[in-house]
């Protein structure tokens, strides 16, 4: 019998059980063991990637729709400060980045934040974690899928091949209430599961040639808004307020999501240890600047006040300035692609982190298991794959994109927290990269992503809320009873803990 299905005699030692049962943890040593680190191709992942594919996929997950779109958003909310709002929300993401770097190089296995947690936290704080990482990863996956959605119907309507309106969107969405499904979103994330099915270094070199294309569209909106800049667009500066940045760089924090995706590829990598930590921090630097050229250079283009109710504002831009039917459609495909590879390297995320969740028992194993002729969890990434289809083409997100960031912000806080931790209980452990500063900058990551998450609406926190109550109730049915550390004998949990 095990701890989890032993009758509860008395209600005190009822809830000691469960305490003990949240805070077991598993042996980072055990971890790496799981992952067949040093025994490549025995039914384990490939390692396939260098730290140049690990900084791809983690700029491939990240670059996409929160500059395509969430910035037109997010200039009515700040004015021509949205510039600081995506340094602030960039400098909680690098703090966090770095809590990762140091995570990653120390436990260098699939599960990202989750694995982190229940290396260090237990296994609530794990399941809690990768619960928050479905937020982060599919539901994200499924509203970026809605997005890029949005520009195929916009180039199909260019070459003349407009959707009925009923296959443009989901029910209930008041701007369209003959909406029935969202094809495009659909057959996005279908090509995306097939690719990632083939293999893990085919979509690595198609995930590589897309992040190439929205780096270089992304440039090339610079250079044509450089030709219409003008300085007096920033004055004034703050016209919401400081209120009104803070506010903005909340929902611009959706734009630097992903860029832990290549925590995501530990088991995957050549040499995790040395190039998880760099293609973090090199993919961080690399969004981060190109986002700052893109705010500034849109605001020197058209006032503030010009992307109210603007849809795609960086194509119309293009449209206004260029008055190139050309480099609209060009502009329209490039951002296709650019959101399509969003769409494979998170989803190829959240494969990988549900493998590690079911090799512990979190979740059931079929997501765990490893195809021998692919190299990739086969089912796995079929079953992730058609839910996120079924969800973009039916459910509108909108609200679930806010929800997708609080939850990212949580698992982001628990990193950072779990960083802290390490230091002072396991000093001795292998850093492979070092946050500078001891525990100041992670305390600070903590504290930013707390700031984040409650500048989020109300609305929001319900919605994460509800997530939390479901995920509570999924772990003390399912989880608990499966868990593969609550499995072991006393003896064993014992050396776990220890370790
Ligand atoms: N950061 C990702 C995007 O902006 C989710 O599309």
């Amino acid at each position: 019998m095990t701890d989890s299905d032993m009758p509860s005699a008395h209600p005190a030692a009822a809830s000691a059980r469960v305490l003990r049962q949240l805070g077991r943890r598993k042996s980072i040593g055990a971890m790496v063991a799981d992952s067949r680190i040093d025994a490549e191709g025995s039914g384990g992942l490939r390692r396939t990637f260098g730290v140049f594919q690990l900084t791809m996929i983690s700029v491939g997950a990240t670059l996409g729709t929160g500059i395509l779109v969430i910035l037109g958003e997010a200039v009515p909310v700040a004015g021509p400060a949205v510039w600081i709002a995506f340094v602030l929300a960039g400098i909680t993401a690098l703090l966090s980045a770095v809590s990762y770097a140091e995570m990653a190089g120390m436990v260098p296995v699939s599960g990202s934040s989750y694995s982190y947690s229940y290396a260090t936290l237990g296994e609530g704080a794990a399941w809690v974690c990768g619960w928050c990482l479905v937020l982060e990863y599919a539901v994200s996956v499924a509203a970026v899928a809605v997005g890029a959605a949005d520009y195929v119907n916009e180039t199909l309507r260019v070459f003349g091949l407009e959707l009925p309106e009923s296959l443009t969107t989901g029910p209930g969405l008041a701007e369209n209430p003959g909406g029935v499904i969202n094809v495009s979103a659909l057959v996005v994330v279908a090509l995306a599961t097939v690719l990632l099915m083939r293999g893990a270094r085919e979509s690595g070199v198609v995930n590589t040639l897309l992040v190439f294309v929205k780096i270089g569209i992304l440039v090339f909106f610079a250079i044509v808004a450089f030709t219409a800049f003008k300085a007096g667009n920033f004055a004034p500066m703050l016209p919401m307020g400081a209120a009104g940045v803070t506010a903005a760089a909340s929902s611009v924090f959706f734009s630097y999501i992903g860029f832990d995706a290549a925590s995501t590829a530990g088991e995957e990598a050549k040499n995790p240890r040395r190039d998880l930590p760099r293609a973090i921090i090199f993919s961080m630097l690399i969004v981060t600047s190109m986002y700052v050229l893109v705010a500034v250079t849109a605001i020197g283009a058209r006032h503030w006040q010009w992307f109210e109710g603007a849809h795609a504002p960086l194509v119309q831009i293009v449209e206004e300035i260029t008055g190139s039917n050309i480099a609209v459609l060009l502009f329209a495909v490039a951002a296709v692609l650019a959101i399509f590879s969003v769409v494979i390297t998170v989803l190829y995320g959240q494969s990988r982190i549900l493998l590690t969740m079911a090799r512990d028992g979190m979740v059931p194993k079929i997501f765990g298991v490893v195809s021998g002729r692919t190299g990739t969890p086969l089912v796995g990434t079929l079953i992730i794959g058609g839910l996120v289809a079924i969800t973009a083409a039916f459910i509108p997100l909108g609200e679930l994109a806010d929800a997708t960031s609080i939850g990212t912000l949580f698992a982001f806080c628990l990193v950072n927290i779990a960083v802290i931790y390490l230091r002072f209980r396991r000093p001795d452990l292998d850093r492979s990269f070092k946050v500078p500063f001891g525990p100041v900058v992670p305390a600070l990551g903590a504290l930013a992503c707390a700031f984040l998450m409650v500048n989020l609406g109300g609305r929001t926190w319900i919605v994460f809320c509800v997530w939390m109550a479901v995920g509570a109730l999924v772990y003390f049915t399912y989880s608990r009873r499966h868990s593969v550390v609550g499995r072991l004998s006393e003896q064993d949990y014992r050396t776990t803990v220890d370790a």
